[in-house]
């Protein structure tokens, strides 16, 4: 296949970004009108404005060539199809087979086995296991009914869950609290366990692998503290897992009958909709957790059938590479105006940049160009407070994507139009800037003493390129599209760059330095073999 570098849309997109590097956005809106209404694209109740992007009408069709050339639609089939595309694994990738539920769903095969029938009787046992710990069914091994969950795991296993709890606590059912352990830092374990009960306390274990080092260490912390104060007799009834490998999970001592199964063919990073959902099912309950995989495949259907530039997937996609390849810019920052988003950002700098934080191609060759740009950022309007000084004046070229609700989740009076107000007036703010003549004349209609000082302080280069993404309302059926909107993108951008974005060698090479760092620090090997400065810090350590 040819590196979509060497593809004439390629230099099509190159020749018409050298056209534009000296434009500024202010300019491009004074001189068209109607440049918001030909840079949004609307998808049900949804507003993708693209128009604070640092392009023409004429760049989106330019961008969708790059689709079409790098075969994204093949791909998509590839992937429906249950073939490999996790090449260096050589495993399918079908997250989108956990939400294939509803009349609509047909098989799904992975190697001709169709894995629908194993993934309802997943979700029916989710369902059942969530009935009875809500009902008061499912008890502790003194009698008492659970009040609060522990999910215990990390990266994946940890973030999506996490990240949708919060979201959508405005859902959650009554009397049961739902905590997070993902820290290998006893602090995290040790400040959760202290205001819990053990005999009202279950405990989650979600590991794809079962031998995550973080995970194990958190979960065998917590028998300790569960068997130190009800004997071992009760991990049956305090102690579930979710993973993919039963048989460890066995091992562990978890009864088989307590373990809900998940598939390689599903990422650690795309398996919210899996078991690996559990405890969020149990904080909003089985139906919402339902109407979050239906989200999701709406959002599916959508990015499978549009066409790239209706289709909200590949927008961001394109607009991200854009960014990254022809204008050059380095980070972006993810500012949901939305408190119960605020986990967002972490979610998705998973989820883009243990995807495609990576250079080497599907062909084992250099990519050729920047990949993904560093993910950051944290919610409005808190960011203002901080970092934003840095976005407005900073003389750093950088992405902003804002999201918002047109309707708020809390409806408390006085709050959500000045959230929006803040929100629009940021990227407004980012786009047009101020130059020194409008400092000045701003400065002397206020009557400011020494005007000609302050003006050079008051200028704004503007000219940061955002995006604004509308929501209707933050549900489990929004939040459920939206996270299947930036699944799909990271797709995309996978199949443009040719990478593997299924795969995350690079987190292999600190857990192997860990572990033959180790047992010096616990003091029974020779330090040999290591740099002088890890050797200093470990005596250091020991001294
Ligand atoms: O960070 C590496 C990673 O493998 C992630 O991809 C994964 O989500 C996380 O560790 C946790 O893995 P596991 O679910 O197997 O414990």
């Amino acid at each position: 296949m040819t590196p979509i570098l060497n593809t004439p849309a390629w230099k099509h997109a190159e020749r018409h970004a050298h056209g534009l590097r000296d434009v500024h956005l202010r300019d491009l809106f004074a001189h068209d009108p109607t440049r918001f209404q030909r840079l949004s694209v609307r998808w049900n109740d949804w507003l993708l404005d693209l128009s604070k992007q640092r392009i023409t009408p004429a760049t989106l069709p330019l961008l969708a060539d790059l689709w079409t050339a790098a075969e994204v639609p093949g791909w998509i089939a590839k992937m429906r199809a249950g073939e490999p595309i996790n090449h260096t694994e050589g495993r399918a990738v079908l997250h989108i087979a956990l939400r294939n539920i509803g009349p609509a769903g047909g098989p799904i095969r992975v190697d001709g086995h169709d894995v629908m029938p194993d993934v309802q009787a997943v979700l029916a046992k989710m369902r059942d296991f969530c009935t009875a710990v809500h009902s008061g069914q499912w008890r502790g091994a003194t009698g008492e009914p659970i009040t609060d969950v522990v999910n215990i795991g990390i990266g994946g296993s940890d973030l999506g869950p996490r990240m949708a709890t919060q979201a959508l606590a405005a859902f959650r059912v009554p009397h049961l609290r739902v905590h997070y352990v993902a820290n290998l830092d006893g602090a995290d374990l040790a400040t959760t366990l202290a205001g819990l009960n053990p005999r009202t306390t279950l405990f989650i274990i979600a590991s794809k692998t079962f031998t995550t080092q973080e995970t194990m260490q958190n979960a065998s912390s917590a028998r300790h503290w569960l068997t130190g104060a009800l004997g071992a007799a009760a991990v049956a009834r305090h102690f579930v897992a979710v993973s993919t490998a039963l048989d460890k999970v066995s091992a562990f001592g978890i009864d088989p009958d307590n373990a809900f199964a998940f598939w390689d063919w599903v990422g650690g990073r795309f398996s919210l909709w899996s078991a690996i959902g559990l405890p969020l099912a149990l904080a909003i309950g089985f139906d919402k957790f339902e109407q979050l995989l239906t989200g999701a495949r709406a959002m599916d259907e959508h990015f499978f059938s549009a066409p790239p530039l209706e289709n909200l997937p590949a927008l961001l996609a394109l607009i991200e590479l854009w960014n990254a390849d022809f204008v050059g810019l380095q980070t972006r920052a993810v500012l949901p105006y939305s408190q119960s988003l605020g986990l967002l950002p972490r979610y998705l700098q998973q989820l883009e940049m243990e995807s495609l934080g990576k250079q080497i191609d599907r062909g084992g060759r250099l990519v050729g160009c920047p990949t993904l740009p560093i993910l950051w950022g944290e919610p409005g309007t808190n960011g203002q407070h901080a970092f934003y000084q840095l976005l407005h004046q900073g003389g750093r070229a950088l992405s902003c994507e804002f999201m918002v609700c047109r309707t708020p989740d809390y409806p408390l009076a006085g709050h959500h139009d000045k959230l929006l107000a803040n929100c629009f007036a940021q990227s407004a703010a980012l786009m047009k800037g101020k130059t020194e003549a409008e400092a000045l004349v701003e400065l002397q209609a206020a009557h400011a003493p020494a005007p000609d000082f302050l003006a050079p302080y008051k200028i704004f280069p503007g000219n940061q390129p955002s995006t604004t993404l509308l929501l209707p309302r933050l549900d489990p059926h929004t939040l459920g599209a939206l996270i299947a909107l930036y699944e799909h993108k990271v797709f995309t951008l996978g199949v443009l760059w040719h990478l593997d974005a299924f795969d995350q060698w690079g987190v292999e090479y600190g857990k192997q330095i860990a572990n033959s760092l180790l047992p010096m620090i616990e003091g029974n090997a020779p330090m040999e073999g290591i740099d002088s400065s890890t050797a200093g810090l470990i005596a250091a350590c020991k001294s």
